[in-house]
C-alpha cells in the first residue's frame, strides 16, 4: 500500500521539466536551441515550472555563458559525472568541474549509462554523493526493463534502485533530490507509460523516500516521469499528483516542441 506522506499533496512542489539531449547538438547547435527556447518561454512559464537543459559536456561552457549574459532563467544540467574530484580517469568529468560551470542539475544513473556503460547501483550512489557534495542537485534515474514489467517486478526493481542510491545520504539532503522514473521500455520507443502507471510508480518512489528519510523529505522530493514524453501526453502525465515534472529526451531537441512541453498548461 502506498503511504501518504504529509505535505505531499499536489501543488506543493514546483515542477521541473528537463531536456536530456543525450549525444545530440554540437555546442553551436546547442546555443541556437537555447536562444530559440528562450524566445518562446515567458516569465509566467518560469514562474510555474523550473526548466533545465542537459547538453553534452562540450556544450556546457557555451550555454553557461549564454544563460549568464542574457539572464535566461533556464538551469544548466549535465548528463553524467565521475565521483572523484580529480585523478587519472581518462575521459571522465568530475562533479567539481561541473560545479565550476554553475551546473545546477546532474543526471545520475540514466538507464543508458547503466545498460551501455555498465554502471551499477554502487557507482550511481557514489556519483549521487559527489553531486551533492558540490551543492548541485542529482536527477537520479530509475526504471524497469520490459521483462521486469511483464514479470510483475517493476515496483520492486525501482524501489531497490532508489534504496541503493540513497544509502548513506542524510535525511535532510534527500528532500532536495530529483528522482526520474524512466521505464526503459518507454525510452525512445514512442511508447509512453499510461498516466496511471506513471502515477503508481512515482508514488512508489516517494514511498521509498518516506521509508528511508521520513515524510518531510518524501513530501519535498520531486519525482519526474521520463520515456517518450511529448506535447500530446505531457498534460495528462503532469496532472498526476505524484508526477512533479518530466525528463524529456527526443522531444527536447527541438526548441519549439520543448517550449510547448514546458507550456503544457496551455496546450490541453
Ligand atoms: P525519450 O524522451 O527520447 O524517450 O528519452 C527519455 C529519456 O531517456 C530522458 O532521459
Amino acid at each position: 500500500m502506498r503511504s501518504e506522506p504529509s505535505g505531499a499533496g499536489p501543488g506543493r512542489r514546483k515542477p521541473l521539466i528537463s531536456g536530456n539531449w543525450k549525444m545530440h547538438h554540437t555546442h553551436l547547435e546547442a546555443i541556437q536551441v537555447v536562444q530559440k527556447l528562450s524566445y518562446r518561454l515567458r516569465p509566467a512559464d518560469y514562474g510555474a515550472v523550473d526548466v533545465s537543459v542537459h547538453p553534452p559536456f562540450t556544450g556546457l561552457r557555451s550555454i553557461q555563458t549564454l544563460l549568464d549574459a542574457d539572464r535566461i532563467p533556464i538551469s544548466l544540467g549535465a548528463q553524467n559525472c565521475h565521483w572523484e574530484d580529480q585523478g587519472a580517469f581518462t575521459g571522465e568529468i568530475s562533479a567539481a568541474m561541473l560545479a565550476k560551470l554553475t551546473v545546477a542539475y546532474v543526471i545520475v544513473g540514466h538507464s543508458e549509462r547503466r545498460q551501455l556503460f555498465a554502471e551499477d547501483d554502487a557507482a550511481v550512489a557514489r556519483k549521487l554523493g559527489a553531486v551533492m557534495r558540490h551543492s548541485m542537485t542529482p536527477i537520479l534515474c530509475v526504471g524497469e526493463t520490459l521483462e521486469e514489467r511483464e514479470a510483475g517486478s517493476a515496483q520492486t526493481k525501482v524501489e531497490s534502485q532508489v534504496e541503493a542510491a540513497l544509502d548513506g545520504v542524510s535525511a535532510d539532503q534527500v528532500g532536495a533530490l530529483v528522482v526520474a522514473y524512466e521505464p526503459i521500455w518507454a525510452i525512445g520507443t514512442g511508447r509512453t507509460a499510461t498516466a496511471e502507471d506513471a502515477q503508481t510508480m512515482c508514488a512508489a518512489v516517494r514511498s521509498v523516500v518516506a521509508r528511508v528519510a521520513g515524510d518531510g523529505p518524501a513530501g519535498a522530493v520531486r519525482v519526474q516521469y521520463g520515456g517518450s514524453v511529448n506535447v500530446t501526453n505531457i498534460a495528462e502525465l503532469m496532472a498526476q499528483p505524484d508526477v512533479d515534472g518530466a525528463l524529456v529526451g527526443g522531444a527536447s531537441l527541438d526548441p519549439d516542441t520543448f517550449a510547448r512541453i514546458v507550456q503544457y498548461r496551455e496546450d490541453g
